[in-house]
């Protein structure tokens, strides 16, 4: 298949590119504006050629990957990285709650426009297979676990612009027939996350430079954490099962943690490697929701999913990564 990864540079698009790589029968484009993944990051995952798409983009052969650096938010370009593309996984966007607190204007230009761009040049270039990476934050505070028939409350402009890209998602199903699939992560950790500030990725590093860790509230609030290799897997199957068009699928593990409890498992698996965890209780912060876990029955049924990993394992793994960067 030829496949076009937007934001292909970042943790969950290197990783699923290393892994659909192993198929030398998959091509890949990536369109990343670099904002965020670089492309030693890409190097990291596949060999690449970055494509000036000022003139006509090379048709993709067999094993090959292209990058095209731009941005989603230019409908012109989204237009030119979708011709003669199978599959679209579209994973650029401006990602988490506090970013979309601090600039809701940009959070919605790159994830509501961005994504309507994406939708649009997959439908001008008849590709048929969309998937879209949501989160837990389209359904906001409500009772969990989060389920797809829950009516959705986002608390943060991050929750709202996720859930304008599931609304478009859904409506392109249905008005234009392109298989779109929503899937709402859990909160991801894994290999590859050097650079994110989500809270096992931030504190392992933290914790590595001797420096302090903080606890946003009294750490009761809980999270529902999945591994990256787990959540390879169900991004490949929803870009691949046939008749799962138009549907949304929960993501996660569906178990329910603590911070306390992350912490415990975090503090002893670094003490292992003679590191200390030093945390510190602040503010609660604006956006936050208190508990989040979801039901994953319905990716286990319709994508033959699941969970794969255990936390302490996932942890370890984790640290390993980050203690050979
Ligand atoms: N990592 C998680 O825990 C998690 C949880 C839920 C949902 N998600 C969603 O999954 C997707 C991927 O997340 P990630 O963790 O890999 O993030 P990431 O920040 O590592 O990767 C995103 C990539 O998109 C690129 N990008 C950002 N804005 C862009 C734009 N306007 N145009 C082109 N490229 C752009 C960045 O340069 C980066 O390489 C995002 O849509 C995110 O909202 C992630």
């Amino acid at each position: 298949m030829r496949w076009l990864i937007t934001g292909g540079c970042g943790f969950l698009g290197t990783s699923v590119i290393k892994e659909l790589a192993k198929d030398k029968e998959n091509s890949f484009r990536v369109l990343d504006n670099l904002t965020v993944g670089t492309r030693k990051d890409l190097a990291g995952a596949i060999d690449f050629d970055e494509i000036d798409h000022s003139i006509e983009i090379p048709s993709l052969h067999k094993g090959e990957c292209q990058l095209i650096i731009g941005d989603i938010r230019d409908s012109f370009l989204t237009n030119t990285a979708c011709k003669n593309i199978d599959a679209i996984i579209h994973f650029a966007a401006n990602t988490g709650v506090p970013n979309s607190v601090e600039d809701p204007r940009l959070d919605m230009e790159c994830n509501v426009i961005g994504t309507f761009n994406m939708l649009e040049a997959a439908r001008l270039h008849n590709v048929k297979r969309f998937v879209f990476a949501s989160s837990g934050a389209p359904a906001g505070e409500v009772e969990p676990p989060i389920h797809e028939e829950l009516p959705p409350h986002p608390v943060s402009p991050y929750g709202a612009s996720k859930l304008a890209g599931e609304g478009y998602c859904s409506s392109y199903h249905k008005t234009f027939g392109i298989d779109t699939i929503a899937l709402r992560f859990g909160n991801v950790y894994g290999p590859g996350s050097k650079h994110k500030s989500s809270v096992v990725a931030k504190f392992i590093s933290l914790a590595m430079t001797g420096k302090r860790v903080e606890i946003y509230g009294d750490g009761s609030q809980t999270r529902d954490f999945i591994y990256i290799d787990d959540l390879v897997d169900a991004v490949i199957k929803a870009g691949t099962i046939e008749g799962i068009g138009g549907e949304t699928f929960q993501i996660a593990t569906a178990r329910e943690t603590t911070l306390n409890e992350l912490m415990d498992i975090l503090k002893s698996a670094l003490k292992k490697h003679q590191i200390e965890l030093d945390i510190k209780y602040g503010e609660k912060r604006l956006g936050d929701v208190m508990r989040n876990f979801s039901d994953t029955s319905k990716a286990r049924d319709l994508l033959q999913w699941q969970i794969n990993s255990t936390l302490n394992n996932g942890i370890e793994q984790t640290i390993n990564y980050f203690k050979k960067l």
